[in-house]
């Protein structure tokens, strides 16, 4: 091996040896820098005669080409490590499935509050809400239930540690039916006008409400069939002519269309309520599945008492109808077969994800 043939291979190794491009670039100027290996062999060939300069000359030139296209080699080959060290490291692993967030979902009252307000909208019924903390005289007394009536022991309240304008605790209201007298109370004028309109001309609708009010309800009550929040969902039709036949219909209707089946029969049976005179629970029985055969109690009702209509500012001579207040939490477990209501309360995801 000759000189210039020894000097590509060192400059091979050093250049193989070079981990980083600074390390490449270092041995570079080791052999071809200004006063690198192959510089020097240039200077050398001034001493030589002329007639063996151009052959030298050659030989080294070819000498400096390897050495620069070895250098070039191992420039690409670091710079394509490189590349793929980096790829490596921010490398995805496209089959991993992504994180997705979690599905959530109507709670299961809430779909048959839904379900109850699509029903009664689609019979021509307002929606109507209303505070759940409230008067001693919305909760009771306008309702036909007045101080010391032993109707009043029919729901333990809950009481509110503050008083209201006429002395008296708030209380977390027992049942929906407070919204009967709020709900009429907003009303009072627009059925005033409505009314002078229908004396003066026969074509004019006549005035009526009809609403119900959905929401949670309070009683110091705790079994399987009874939590201490619970739901109600309150009704009231009032209008010239609005008799017990009409809530016949409608809570017939009514049912029918929730449980997606006119294999079911209603019982009204007579009870007492302070604010309904006669007074019905209304009991549902299915013709045919699990349930068939038992009577299942859904709501309370009755014609709305004239004392009612009094405090709710109207004229009973010119306003009769029903009410009724229903269980949308029984619903649930009827339509869904659930034979705990805490269930519904509880929070725990592995029970309330099965409705999604
Ligand atoms: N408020 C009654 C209850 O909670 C139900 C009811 C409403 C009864 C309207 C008659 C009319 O039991």
């Amino acid at each position: 091996m000759n000189e210039l043939d020894t000097l590509v291979d060192h400059a091979r190794t050093a250049f193989a040896q070079a981990a980083t491009p600074a390390d490449l670039e270092n041995a570079k100027a080791l052999f071809l820098g200004k006063s690198g290996r192959v510089t020097e062999l240039m200077k050398g060939m001034a001493q030589l005669p002329v007639e063996e300069k151009k052959a030298r000359g050659a030989a080294i030139n070819v000498a400096k080409q390897a050495i620069e296209a070895a250098l070039n080699a191992r420039r690409q080959a670091l710079a394509d490590a490189e590349l793929e060290a980096q790829l490596r490291a921010e490398a995805l692993d496209v089959s991993l499935p992504g994180r997705r967030r979690a599905g959530g979902g109507l709670h299961p009252v809430s779909r048959t509050l839904e379900r109850i307000e699509a029903i009664f909208a689609s019979m021509g019924f307002d929606v109507a809400d209303g505070p759940e903390v409230e008067s001693d005289w919305h909760s009771f007394t306008s309702l036909n239930n007045p101080p010391n009536h032993p109707a009043r022991s029919m729901q333990d309240t809950f009481y509110v540690d503050l008083n209201g304008e006429d002395g008296t605790p708030y209380n977390l209201r027992p049942h929906t039916s407070p919204m009967q007298v709020r709900y009429a109370h907003q009303q009072v004028k627009k059925l005033a006008a409505q009314f002078e309109a229908a004396e003066r001309d026969p074509n004019a609708s006549a005035p009526e409400i009809r609403v119900i009010a959905p929401g949670r309800t309070y009683r110091v009550d705790s079994d399987a069939t009874h939590s201490p929040m619970f739901h109600q969902c309150e009704g009231l039709w009032l209008g010239a002519n609005v008799s017990f036949k009409d809530l016949k219909v409608v809570f017939t209707d009514f049912c029918r269309t929730f449980f997606e089946s006119d294999d079911l029969v209603l019982r009204f049976r007579p009870s007492f309520f302070p604010f309904t005179e006669p007074s019905a629970e209304i009991d549902i029985q299915f013709q045919s599945g699990p349930l068939a055969g038992r009577w299942l109690e859904v709501a309370g009702s009755g014609q709305v008492h004239p004392n009612v209509v009094r405090n709710m500012g109207l004229d009973p001579e010119r306003y009769i109808g029903f009410a009724f207040g229903m269980g949308p939490d029984r619903l649930t477990m009827l339509r869904y077969g659930v034979n705990d209501l805490r269930l519904f309360f509880d929070g725990d995801l592995r029970f309330l994800s099965q409705f999604q």
